[in-house]
């Protein structure tokens, strides 16, 4: 049996960073994927031109139990500190909105990048490699015909499972007794019940909107969709949303001042005719549809407009589910952060194990935020690993 100082399980961001960063600090690693190729969902991430960082990282742009957990990896290992491995590499990049980071070529160059620095720290990846079972009998981790004293489990969470995605960073934490934080999908178009039909109705129709869900509130498109809501703003707020929770968005900022103005300005005019003034011809249809108000905007109260201003602003819908892991960007929820080192990512009770990146219960938003936590984790659980080798 082949000995190692770590073995990485999964080959994505999270593991090939991390693979490289112990690899290249003197660490024997042999990094495992049951995927054919590595890096499956960088490939596809951005469009094709991956996200790979954001400017604006900071610890309050993630989701998790412990909104605290992130802080240090995050400080240790940068979104500038990725952006200085990218441009070693050559690999031309943009800000394209909100400090969104993405390759100008493609997302095949970060890939590239993250397989030479492992070759730089002698790495062994071996793909096509079902994981089965974990022996750990001695306090030496034994899988896939390999034995090493540290593991570590960066196979991301269930999003996409087409993809090759698996739970599977789950079923090992509960097995060495980790606790895990219920996994739900995020980053995931919202459904929408038959009271919206006429929405859905408008499928392709998007609008600049403020969404928001409880307290949290995110200023994005928002997207109509055959089966409800979509689209960047969307998106952010579904992390936050759980059934039962309405999700309200603003349509048109000062709609009572500009409904007044249109009152005094076409009073023959009646109110889709108004609102296509602001917002795609569909989308009005639909909205006047719902506020219910046929009369000319002339023959209309100053009650009314603000009736129909309050629900412009506040437009309430009631969404039925999520699409799924199908359609979810990311898996919120995954290994409690209590059972684990924020320095090392490390299982306080089970010396040797690590879990890193998206199977962590740390979930970013969108925008180049979870490829930077998985970079970050990576780096500070590869760094560790290097230490003890
Ligand atoms: P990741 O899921 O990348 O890697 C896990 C690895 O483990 C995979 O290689 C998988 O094959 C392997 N694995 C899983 N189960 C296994 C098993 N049972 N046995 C063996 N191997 C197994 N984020 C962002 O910041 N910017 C962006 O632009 C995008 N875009 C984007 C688009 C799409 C369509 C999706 C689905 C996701 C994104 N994301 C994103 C999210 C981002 O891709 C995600 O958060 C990171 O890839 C997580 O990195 P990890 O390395 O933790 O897991």
């Amino acid at each position: 049996m082949a000995d190692y100082d770590a073995i990485i399980l999964g080959a994505g961001g999270a593991g090939l960073l991390a693979a490289a960063t112990a690899g290249q600090r003197g660490a024997r690693v042999l990094l495992l994927d049951h995927a054919a190729k590595p890096g499956k969902k960088i490939l596809i991430s951005g469009g094709g031109r991956c996200n790979f960082t954001n400017l604006g990282t900071e610890a309050a742009c993630f989701l998790s139990e412990n909104p605290h957990f992130a802080k240090s990896a995050l400080r240790r290992y940068t979104q500038w500190d990725f952006l200085a491995l990218i441009e070693a590499h050559g690999i031309a990049w943009h800000e394209k909105t909100l400090g969104q980071l993405f390759c100008d070529g493609s997302a095949r160059q970060v890939v590239a990048m993250l397989l030479e620095e492992c070759a730089k720290g002698g790495v062994e990846i071996r793909l096509n490699t079902r994981i089965g079972e974990i022996d750990h009998a001695d306090g030496r981790f034994r899988v896939a015909g390999a034995s090493a004293r540290r593991l570590v489990v960066a196979t991301g969470g269930p999003s996409i499972p087409k993809m090759g995605a698996t739970g599977i960073a789950y079923d090992i934490a509960r097995r060495f007794g980790l606790a895990v934080v219920a996994p739900r999908p995020a980053l995931v178009p919202l459904t929408l019940g038959d009271g919206d039909a006429a929405f859905c109705g408008i499928a392709g129709v998007a609008c600049p909107s403020i969404a928001r869900v409880g307290d949290v509130a995110f200023a994005e498109a928002a997207l109509f969709t055959h089966r409800g809501l979509s689209g960047p703003a969307i998106l952010q707020v579904s992390s936050y949303w759980s059934p039962g929770t309405p999700v309200v968005l603003e349509v048109l900022a000062e709609a009572g001042t500009r409904l007044r103005a249109a009152r005094r300005r076409m009073p023959r005019a009646h109110l889709k005719a108004a609102l296509a003034e602001w917002l795609p011809t569909r989308l009005a249809d639909a909205l006047a549809t719902r506020i219910g108000l046929t009369r000319e905007l002339g023959n209309t109260s100053d009650a009314e407009l603000d009736r129909a201003a309050a629900m412009l602003e506040a437009l309430t819908f009631h969404p039925t589910g999520t699409e799924g892991y199908a359609k979810a960007e990311v898996t919120a929820g995954g290994v409690d952060t209590a059972a684990l080192s924020s320095k090392t990512m490390e299982a306080r009770e089970v010396p040797g194990l690590h879990v890193i990146g998206e199977a962590v219960d740390v979930t970013g938003w969108l925008g180049g935020y979870n490829f930077q936590w998985a970079w970050s984790s990576g780096v500070a659980c590869g760094e560790a690993l290097a230490a003890s080798a």
